[in-house]
């Protein structure tokens, strides 16, 4: 039977807020996005797919520095922001992760970028197999997730080596929303990874950027200590 990807409620939900609230939210703004942004190929003229592209905030990056971009997201409600976002800047689709993205070619893509959304499926190994058919010999993919040692130090009593579905409450769109996810091992990230044919080629272990002290001194203080994002580049071989 066919699952309902897990977050897919949720972030309908709170894709208003969300739209809202992306560009200057310190964990995104200044934390993950610097990151995972230096972490991207030369774009300009390269066929980028942006997996999982909320309302499209780095879609419109890509766009904006000479990249061809694509855009799929679960959610319609994010993905209708990022069209209003976009406009014809790129093409925005609705697709599911968890499936096989037919509507995209064999090697069609240079890049692929998917920030903070795998954590939402169960399966790595799956669409990391799609990300390395639709990508190009020797293409990247750029992806972040939640760093699996966070997840340890705010929770010790959890089995740290199981694969599991679990739930954030979160706050800090304006509203209060139950998010579900998976939590996943070091382990249950790469070796998909590298199982699907890609070689691991910069791992990034994030801090804030300044900017972030002036909105969340205590957050900036606790992010300089404990992982809470992994960011990741790996290529195609
Ligand atoms: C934390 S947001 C990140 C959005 C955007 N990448 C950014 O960094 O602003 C996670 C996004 O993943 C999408 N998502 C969750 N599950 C998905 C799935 N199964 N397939 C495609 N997108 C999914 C959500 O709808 C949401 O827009």
């Amino acid at each position: 039977m066919k699952q309902k990807p897990i977050a897919l409620e949720a972030y309908e939900a709170l894709a208003d807020a969300y739209a809202g609230r992306i560009d200057t939210k310190p964990h995104n703004a200044y934390y993950e996005r610097p990151a995972t942004l230096s972490l991207l190929p030369e774009v300009r003229g390269k066929r980028v797919l942006d997996a999982g592209c909320g309302p499209g905030v780095y879609a419109e990056w890509l766009a904006d520095h000479g990249a061809q971009v694509t855009a799929v997201d679960v959610s319609p409600r994010m993905a209708a922001h990022a069209r209003q976002r976009l406009g014809s800047k790129a093409e925005v689709r609705v697709a599911d992760l968890n499936r096989p993205l037919t509507f995209l070619s064999d090697g069609s893509f240079d890049l692929i970028i998917s920030a903070l959304a795998l954590d939402y499926l169960e399966d790595w190994r799956r669409v990391f197999a799609e990300f390395n058919r639709i990508l190009v010999k020797n293409g990247h993919l750029v992806f972040s997730a939640g760093h699996p040692f966070g997840e340890l130090i705010r929770n010790q009593s959890m089995n740290y080596f199981e694969t599991q579905r679990t739930v954030m409450e979160w706050t800090g769109f304006g509203t209060k929303i139950s998010m579900p996810y998976f939590y996943r091992p070091l382990q249950a990230m790469l070796n998909p990874l590298l199982e699907s044919g890609f070689v691991l080629e910069k791992v990034l272990e994030p801090q804030p950027i300044e900017q972030f002290k002036a909105a969340d001194a205590e957050d900036f203080e606790k992010l300089n200590r404990q992982p809470g994002f992994l960011c990741l580049r790996a290529m195609k071989g």
